[in-house]
């Protein structure tokens, strides 16, 4: 039979250069009457979204000092990476978003001080963990906000406008990489009138793509795996060489490219190369999404906004914090079922959610990916 899993407390810290909140006074509420728990809070952790200290009290949470959360916390939450080396704890349970594939260097630190460790952007992309799904939840809110943001930058306009002093063509948008971010890019702008082209490697995205009134653009000769969990894999040079010329060709007539495309645990793709961005009309704008993998465009400076040749480059995989409001809220529930789950399933071996995400236990390796990979021999 299995254990009863104990009551613990929950330290939750304020993320420094990140208005994200990852537990809002509402979930919050949950955590202490549904689930029991003792919630810490660091001060000031609502305040980029206007949230009192108060509030989160209410809800039932105590406000203490962060070396008072770190002595006193069995678990500790937040969105990402946000502690030193001498506020930590040996043992203690770190939940957040670290994007350990390609962050794998900050786990060192966990694992010199025992740490249990479990990231939400391991979780698979199931039914099951739907409700976790952080990636999803930051990508739909990212690709929405690449459209907006990009509609501020250019100098034209998204819908068609015939007036009697001429007609304004809409602006011709090319989204690179049709998963979440790039559908809800697409949606976005279609809905303000612009004229969308969407291209992705997954010919599933396809019917997605057009569903939603954009044109999909392919390229013949792509690779699929059934393992890859829905995700894309890495392409053959042949394949690689076609899609950049094909994708230079669209970029020609586009005012705003937005690309969104990934494959965890690697690069991003480069798919626009600098001779396309030199070839574009001044005044066009491209939005890097994937600018901290790497970026998909050869010019792309992570977390910067430049121009070059006319052309304004905005290299941010983090868009969701521009809208931080919306983004907590969605964050919040996300983490709330990751802990309801977690407090659930604990004590049962094996648990297909838990399993995936854990990294670390105790400062061992246990995710599959670290154990194989940076093991020494
Ligand atoms: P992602 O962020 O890893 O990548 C974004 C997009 O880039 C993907 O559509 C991918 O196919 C595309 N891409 C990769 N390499 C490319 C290249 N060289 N050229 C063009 N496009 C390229 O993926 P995301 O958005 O997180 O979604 C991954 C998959 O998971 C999708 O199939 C999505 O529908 C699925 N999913 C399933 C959910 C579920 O609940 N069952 C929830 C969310 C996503």
């Amino acid at each position: 039979m299995s254990e009863q899993p104990q009551p613990n407390t929950i330290g939750i810290l304020k993320t420094p250069n990140d208005p994200r909140v990852c537990l809002l006074p509402k979930e919050v509420k949950r955590l202490t009457g549904e689930l029991k728990l003792n919630i810490l809070f660091e001060p000031g952790l609502g305040s980029s979204l206007q949230i009192e200290d108060v509030e989160y009290v209410q809800a039932g949470a105590s406000c203490q000092t962060r070396e008072s959360i770190f002595k006193n916390s069995d678990t500790i939450v937040s969105i990402n990476h946000t502690f030193s080396e001498v506020e930590m704890k040996g043992g203690c349970c770190f939940i957040g978003i670290f994007n350990p594939l390609f962050h794998a260097s900050k786990l060192a630190i966990y694992k010199k001080h025992c740490a249990t460790v479990y990231s939400l952007d391991l979780l698979p992309r199931t039914t099951l963990a739907q409700s976790m799904d952080v990636l999803s939840s930051m990508a739909s809110l990212s690709g929405y906000r690449a459209v907006i943001k990009a509609a501020e930058i250019c100098n034209g306009v998204f819908p068609m406008f015939t007036t009697a002093a001429g007609t304004l063509t809409p602006v011709k948008i090319l989204v690179l990489g049709a998963g979440v971010a790039g559908l809800q890019a697409i949606a976005t702008a279609r809905r303000l009138g612009a004229v969308v082209e969407a291209f992705d490697v997954r010919k599933s995205a396809g019917e997605e793509v057009r569903s939603l009134g954009a044109t999909f653009i392919e390229v013949e000769g792509y690779a699929e795996s059934a393992n890859a969990g829905g995700y894309a894999v890495e392409q053959s040079k042949e394949y690689q060489k076609k899609q950049k010329d094909l994708i230079h060709n669209h970029i020609l007539t586009a005012n705003i490219v937005i690309s969104t495309a990934n494959i965890p645990g690697k690069k991003a793709p480069l798919l626009i190369e600098k001779r396309s961005v030199e070839a574009m009309q001044p005044g066009s704008v491209i939005i890097d999404l994937a600018a901290e993998q790497g970026g998909n465009c050869e010019l792309s400076k992570n977390e910067e906004t430049f121009h070059y040749n006319g052309v304004t480059i905005v290299g941010n995989s983090g868009l969701s914090g521009e809208i931080p409001a919306a983004a907590s809220k969605l964050l919040s529930n996300n983490y709330f079922s990751f802990l309801k789950y977690k407090q659930k399933s604990e004590y049962q071996a094996d648990d297909p959610l838990l399993t995936a995400s854990q990294i670390m236990k105790e400062g061992e390796w246990t995710h599959p990916y670290f154990s194989k990979q940076l093991q020494p021999a």
